[in-house]
């Protein structure tokens, strides 16, 4: 999928010093880059990345027949998702048409809803948001709607905040030329964002082929409530 159109924003700076400060202005410039380019570095490390997820998902005995992948975009990893997991059923959601019509092109069966505000009586044994999460104004809120969705797990893979040397010494997340104009989560956020009906049972952190922060995979399951009459 080729990156949607970026805009340059500027983000609040984050508390940092005089390095930071300055690299908060200069920062517009490396994305209007980005936009112009086109160009994004996430999608050069996708064979690996599912290469990984399919280790931990394995590690986690996580075995499903139904998932939904959350801000699905055009389908192209949702559908790699239900080849990689033999899924009998897998659903998208997404906001954007033209995308939608990409992943129902792919057979995947696309709702066209806000995310952040999704309900839907359907439910499945696992929930995805692959590289979604950033585009959530409130993390607890998105992860609150990933769990109404689902009757086994919330599977979370996102651009989460790498830190290095140069990170600690700037107190910016934009050290080095972090280009995406969206909140970056760290990967201890994601984690606490899950409520008491949820257990982490499964986090991983690793190098993107981008440089500028780390990848997470987070994985939760849901905690059965039993009902006793
Ligand atoms: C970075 S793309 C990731 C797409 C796909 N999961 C992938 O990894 O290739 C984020 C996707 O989330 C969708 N999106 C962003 N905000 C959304 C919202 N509020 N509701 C539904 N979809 C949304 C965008 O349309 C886009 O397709």
């Amino acid at each position: 999928m080729r990156p949607t159109s970026i805009t340059a924003v500027a983000e609040a700076p984050q508390p940092g010093g005089v390095a930071a400060r300055w690299y908060e202005r200069v920062l517009p410039a490396w994305q209007v880059t980005y936009s112009l380019l086109n160009w994004n570095p996430h999608f050069q490390s996708v064979p690996g990345e599912l290469r990984r997820l399919r280790q931990f998902l394995e590690k986690n005995c996580v075995t499903v027949s139904s998932a939904v992948d959350v801000g699905c975009g055009d389908g192209a990893i949702t559908a790699r998702l239900r080849d990689m997991l033999g899924l009998q059923r897998i659903s998208g959601v997404d906001l954007n048409h033209e995308l939608a019509e990409r992943a129902r092109g792919r057979g995947i069966e696309v709702i066209e809803a806000d995310m952040e505000t999704l309900t839907s009586p359907s439910k499945y044994d696992l929930v995805v948001s692959y590289g979604s999460l950033h585009h959530a104004a409130d993390t607890r809120q998105f992860v609150r709607t990933l769990g109404r969705l689902s009757i086994g797990y919330v599977l979370i893979v996102d651009n989460t905040v790498r830190q290095n040397a140069l990170h600690r010494v700037t107190g910016s997340r934009h050290f080095p030329l972090e280009l995406s104009p969206y909140r970056t989560r760290s990967s201890e956020e994601i984690v606490s964002a899950f409520d008491d009906g949820f257990r982490v049972i499964g986090s991983a952190t690793f190098r993107n082929a981008n440089v500028f922060h780390d990848r997470s995979f987070v994985l939760a399951r849901k905690l059965v409530v039993s009902c006793e009459l």
